[in-house]
């Protein structure tokens, strides 16, 4: 396997050499790891001027999969929109055609205390957020900034979706529903926009096939108060760019922290790019104290999704379980009676944990 290990800005160095340690670790029980760093967002800017460098792009597309940390940072802010950290990984996305972002939120027994909600509200917590990846308002066009007849300056965006998008990722729902407990919400705002209803109608097509899926529809701001009412009550929700960008922070939150969530983003073949879904948390880079977990996740969905190693997946997200369980937290998830721990000792406690 040959993995393109993209670090990126922030906190993505260190959170990525946690989650490197770990694939070294199962190096010695004789699985094979090529891995070649390279830069992307500012770190790609820095080092050539543009967030997505040629050579990154060139590399990601070689490799096997992508493990990404995360991009953004203070110092880019001001930048052009085609420099800003932000756009080298949407155009990572787009270029390797990863329409397809599974964001799972599970609540772990240890942590069901540390969600801002009632415990009894998230406590077993499993659903997956599936979320279209590669379209919608991210990516739609025309886009831009102009000046109308009245002299005000203007912006806009053009939310679409054809038809075959909708269908390729209702069918990874669909299929990912199946492996579990066989119920997909579509989330949608049919009420007011066109690209929603034919989101709907297409969601509902392709339900037809699915004769053993129960398919039901909502709309987003439903979604988003019944996300925190009664979370219990999703298994899949599936979900279009944008809404699905809103949906899973907050659905991170139910989780206790966004420290804790992985994601993985696929293409047709299951290739593809695993990147934690917190950010790049400038505020605490280089500080030793930000969540590793996410990344170390994101490595374990890599080895379930796109190498096939099921098992190993499953070692993995054991010795996340097994560290919490000895009660080990970095700060994000610190409460009383437990130990805190930096950013290197969490990822040392996963290895030994293997
Ligand atoms: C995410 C992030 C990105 C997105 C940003 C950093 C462009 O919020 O992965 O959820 O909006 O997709
Ligand atoms: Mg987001």
């Amino acid at each position: 396997m040959k993995i393109a290990v993209l670090p990126g800005d922030g906190i993505g160095p260190e959170i990525m050499a946690q989650a490197v340690k770990v694939l070294q670790r199962l190096v010695r029980d004789g699985l094979k790891f090529e891995l070649e760093y390279a830069p992307i967002g500012g770190a790609g800017f820095d080092a050539c001027g543009d967030p997505l460098p040629e050579a990154t792009l060139k590399l990601a597309r070689q490799a096997d999969a992508v493990l990404l940390g995360a991009v953004g940072g203070y110092r880019y802010d001001k930048l052009p929109r085609q420099q800003r950290p932000e756009r080298g990984l949407l155009r990572i996305r787009k270029e390797l055609g990863v329409f397809a972002n599974l964001r799972p939120a599970l609540v772990y027994a240890e942590l069901a205390h540390a969600t801002t909600l009632k415990p009894e509200v998230v406590a077993g917590l499993d659903i997956m957020i599936l979320r279209e990846l590669t379209g919608d308002i991210y990516f739609g066009e025309p886009r831009g900034r102009r000046t109308n007849a009245k002299g005000e300056r203007e912006g806009f965006d053009t939310m679409l979706y054809s038809e075959s998008e909708i269908r390729r990722i209702a069918r990874v729902g669909f299929d990912i529903a199946r492996k579990r407990h066989r119920k997909l919400c579509s989330v949608d705002k049919a009420n007011v926009l066109e690209t929603s209803q034919l989101w709907r109608e297409v969601v509902s097509e392709v339900g037809k096939e699915y004769p053993d899926i129960a398919l039901s529809h909502m709309y987003v701001d439903n979604a988003a108060m019944q996300l925190v009412r009664n979370p219990k009550q999703f298994d899949v929700i599936l979900t279009g760019n944008l809404f699905g960008d809103i949906l899973s922070d907050q659905a991170s939150m139910l989780t206790g922290s966004i420290g804790m969530l992985p994601s993985a983003s696929l293409d047709e073949r299951s290739k593809g790019l695993f990147e934690p879904i917190h950010g790049s948390a400038p505020d605490i880079a280089g500080k030793n104290i930000a969540n590793p977990l996410a990344t170390i996740l994101s490595a374990a969905m890599m080895l379930r999704y796109t190498c096939n190693l099921e098992e190993t997946a499953q070692r993995i997200e054991q010795a996340v379980k097994k560290v919490l369980a000895k009660g080990l937290r970095t700060a994000d998830i610190f409460q009383e009676g437990t130990r805190k721990v930096g950013t290197e000792e969490m990822g040392d406690a996963v290895v030994d944990a293997l």
